[in-house]
């Protein structure tokens, strides 16, 4: 069954203990890479990719997501007053049309898989996508885009991979590859988590997946798999199992793990370099920051 892919799953119900203390009040989803939150970029990347439906599965503290979609009535008419239409202009990116953006709970968080699982009823009977926002990709046609384009010549399940040092593939669900056609890679198995050695290569999914209603199937009737948790990786594995197709796709782009602190930090360098406001003092400041840093050691 192909169909175009018109919802996308955010889930955002995780704790983020990563950046605590940050997260304690704060989303992971709502920090900001120069002048945009995560989920900015996400929900940007989703629209290019012809996304109309967005479904977020949040948990108790979530709030400052739902505040940002929202409009702002008394911010913009200061705004409107004051005469500055290219922060209104700014401001439009965050709205969305009425009923276009919906929120389930995540009671517990009992893993990705389980998340995905609580939006079933808004999905229904469609292959939908899924976005991590903490992995944030820069690139020329958004990641989604790529995927959708290629699901359109493949159906069945499709996740974007990225080859990852060995010492390294213990942190991603990796593939087993069937076959390797450059770009995209029919897969024969996925493993969470599997131990360097014990990997079967070093192609690894990152937070942008193309799923079938298939898998939500699966979710409902899945045991708890690795870690405890119910994971996505185990439903999309069962559709290799059931003989249905799942493929990878090598992504063009440069994915940052902002669910890291080292990553975070590096997609605001990046982020910041890439704005032209901003290129000249940056390179001047980390330049001098470089040679300071070599002279002390
Ligand atoms: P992570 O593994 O990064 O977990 O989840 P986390 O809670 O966000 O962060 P740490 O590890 O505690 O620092 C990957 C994605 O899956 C979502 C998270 O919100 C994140 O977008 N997730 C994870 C859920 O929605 N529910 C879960 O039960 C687990």
């Amino acid at each position: 069954m192909k169909r175009k892919v018109t919802k996308a799953v955010f889930p955002v119900a995780g704790m983020g203990t990563r950046f605590l203390p940050a997260t304690k009040s704060v989303p992971k989803e709502i920090m900001t890479l120069v002048d945009r939150p995560l989920v900015q970029y996400a929900i940007d990347e989703a629209r290019e990719a012809g996304i109309k439906e967005f479904i977020f599965v949040t948990s108790r503290g979530k709030g400052a997501l739902e505040d940002y979609f929202d409009h702002s009535p008394t911010l913009e008419a200061s705004l409107r007053k004051s005469g500055k239409t290219d922060l209104l202009e700014t401001l439009k990116a965050t709205n969305m049309e009425s009923g276009a953006i919906a929120y389930v709970r995540q009671h517990r968080a009992m893993g990705l898989g389980h998340a995905v699982w609580c939006a079933r009823r808004l999905i229904g009977n469609e292959p939908f996508a899924v976005m991590l926002p903490d992995d944030v990709i820069a690139a020329e046609k958004s990641c989604l885009s790529q995927m959708v384009e290629a699901y359109e010549n493949t159906g069945g399940c499709m996740v974007a991979a990225m080859e990852v040092p060995k010492d390294r593939v213990s942190s991603y669900g990796v593939l087993d590859p069937k076959e390797d056609m450059g770009s995209l890679v029919s897969v024969k198995g996925m493993v969470e988590k599997p131990p360097a050695d014990e990997a079967p290569s070093n192609l690894a999914v990152i937070g942008r997946y193309i799923v079938t209603p298939d898998v939500l199937r699966t979710l409902n009737k899945l045991k708890q798999g690795a870690g405890g948790e119910v994971q996505l990786t185990d439903a999309i594995a069962n559709e290799i199992t059931e003989g249905r197709d799942v493929h990878g796709l090598r992504f063009k782009g440069q994915r940052f793990d902002c669910g890291t602190k080292a990553g975070f930090l590096q997609a605001t360098v990046s982020f910041g370099l890439a704005r032209d406001e901003f290129r000249d003092e940056l390179t001047e400041y980390l330049t001098e920051v470089v040679a300071a840093q070599k002279v002390a050691q």
